[in-house]
């Protein structure tokens, strides 16, 4: 019987990041396949979140390759600063995901705005959906963010950290939601030091002074 690999959403060819003189990722190979949930771990200062700026596209490599077979790409930062002044509530951060889903020239439609409400109900965001995005906390910045993604039925989603100082009840509904965007088929790419996202994920990438030094199944 032979088994045939689908194609890697996204594949990393010796990725090599240099900041201020600094080898920050040093030749970084890694395949992301599509419905899989892909953890990157490792201490502070590993270069997990330059990883995940190289692959959403937000930082260029100093040499290597990224290759990405997405459309649809959603990231959420670990800190998602924003102007005090940005006038957008919540649900418009949420509503933008979905006009993603709509093609050009269509109106918003029931079923996008369903998409809206299903995404602010999934992460709990139902309540402060009429507020300015930028007098959310931290935390709440990276729930929003991720509802847009589920909004937008991103094929790729990048999350850095999003559970990181949650409480129990929030950090198990963004697995919960993470883990329902892989069975819908979506590759997930999540930053985290979280034993129990860890435990979930199909391979765990282990990061140490920008090396890999552990690429396994989970
Ligand atoms: N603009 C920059 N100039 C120089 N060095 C930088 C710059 N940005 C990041 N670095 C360094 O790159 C390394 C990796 O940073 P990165 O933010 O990717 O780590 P991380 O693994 O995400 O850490 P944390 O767990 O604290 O979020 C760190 O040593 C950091 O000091
Ligand atoms: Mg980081």
């Amino acid at each position: 019987m032979t088994t045939t690999m689908a194609a890697p959403i996204v594949q990393l060819d010796s990725v090599h990041v240099e900041l201020g003189g600094h080898e920050v990722l040093c030749h970084i190979d890694a395949i992301i396949a599509r419905g899989s949930l892909t953890a990157v771990a490792g201490p502070n200062g590993a270069g997990k979140s330059t990883l995940l700026e190289v692959i959403a596209g937000t930082r260029n490599p100093s040499s290597g390759a990224v290759r990405l077979a997405a459309d649809s790409v959603s990231f959420v930062p670990q800190r998602a600063a924003v102007a005090e002044l940005l006038p957008v509530t919540v649900r418009d951060v949420i509503t933008v995901g979905a006009w993603g889903r709509l093609g050009a020239w269509r109106p918003m439609d029931a079923i996008a705005r369903r998409a809206v409400d299903g995404a602010l109900e999934r992460l709990a965001l139902t309540d402060v959906q009429r507020r300015p995005f930028a007098e959310l906390s931290g935390g709440q910045r990276q729930r929003a963010l991720l509802a847009q993604g589920l909004a937008r039925g991103a094929e790729l989603l990048l999350l850095d950290e999003p559970t990181t100082a949650l409480d129990a009840a929030s950090g198990r509904r963004i697995r919960e939601a993470i883990a329902s965007e892989t069975r819908r088929g979506a590759a997930v790419v999540c930053v985290t030091h979280d034993e129990d996202l860890i435990a979930e994920a199909d391979r765990v990438i282990r990061l140490d002074e920008g090396r890999v030094v552990d690429s396994a199944p989970a």
